[in-house]
């Protein structure tokens, strides 16, 4: 099955309405016409506004990096689904690892969040991945299908293939500059898309992209995206970087021109 490759940049806590601006328009301005990948902005809350009207109209659509489980109510400092769907947002980043890490985000409220992003219509990007420690224990699966089960509880299939993206990020290649290697990207990849068929059935799993995130660069893009269960990249630092994060979506176009030897279904 061919998967639209998918290419998110998770901006995290940067941008200013004018940085937000200038980098929205070097990107429109410079993607190619009828580009084949799927380019998603995960700005800020503060700025989904702005970037969301330079992008209105336009193929490049707008993420959210988090929506609270409740469409509104007393939750000071937390935006709702419905909230981020007036706005214009399609997508909406759950579960990344700072927010499990620094923001006391658990299974269950993953859960809980990435099921209001779905009712309320917007893709989930379910964000799964493990740290060095856990890696080096050799618990990589075992973490992976512990947040994979706990998140999806619950999601039909239908929806889930409609609606939903997953990031492995490890948490050990996040703004490191060092990468997960194409190899190991593959396998846990592979890993999760066999999880999914169980879950959801072959089709189901065989049409949900399973995105690499984790000190994506240009120099490194190619080879990640070769793998056939790689299917796009959410990238955090150098999708501030137009030029870079131009030059990682055309190497994604390119290496996913060539169609992959196997899926792994
Ligand atoms: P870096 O690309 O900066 O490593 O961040 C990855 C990430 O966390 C994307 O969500």
């Amino acid at each position: 099955m061919k998967r639209r490759p998918i290419v998110a940049g998770n901006w995290k806590m940067n941008g200013t309405q004018e940085q937000a601006a200038a980098i929205t328009h070097q990107i429109l301005t410079s993607l190619p016409q009828n580009s084949q990948v799927e380019v998603v902005l995960c700005p800020p809350h503060t700025i989904l506004g702005k970037v969301g009207d330079l992008l209105k109209g336009k193929a490049v659509l707008l993420g959210a990096q988090n929506a609270h489980w409740e469409p509104k109510g007393a939750y000071t400092g937390e935006i709702s689904a419905p909230m981020l769907k007036d706005l214009g947002c399609r997508y909406c980043i759950v579960g990344h690892s700072e927010r499990r890490q620094l923001f006391g985000e658990t299974d269950a409220s993953v859960r809980k969040r990435l099921r209001a992003v779905l009712d309320h219509g917007l893709t989930g990007i379910l964000c799964v991945g493990e740290t060095l420690e856990q890696r080096q224990q050799g618990k990589t699966w075992a973490v992976i299908q512990a947040q994979l089960q706990a998140a999806l509880e619950g999601v039909e299939s239908a929806r889930a293939a409609a609606q939903m993206v997953i990031a492995y990020e490890p948490v050990w290649a996040i703004g490191t500059g060092q990468n997960a290697t194409a190899a190991q990207a593959q396998e846990v990849h592979s890993q999760i898309r066999r999880w999914l068929a169980g879950r959801f059935g072959t089709a189901q799993a065989d049409s949900i992209r399973i995105q690499y995130g984790g000190s994506v660069k240009p120099e490194n893009t190619a080879d990640l995206m070769a793998q056939p269960d790689v299917d796009g990249a959410l990238v955090g630092g150098a999708s501030l970087e137009p030029a870079a994060f131009l030059s990682i979506i055309a190497s994604t176009a390119q290496a996913k021109e060539t169609p992959c030897s196997t899926a792994s279904s």
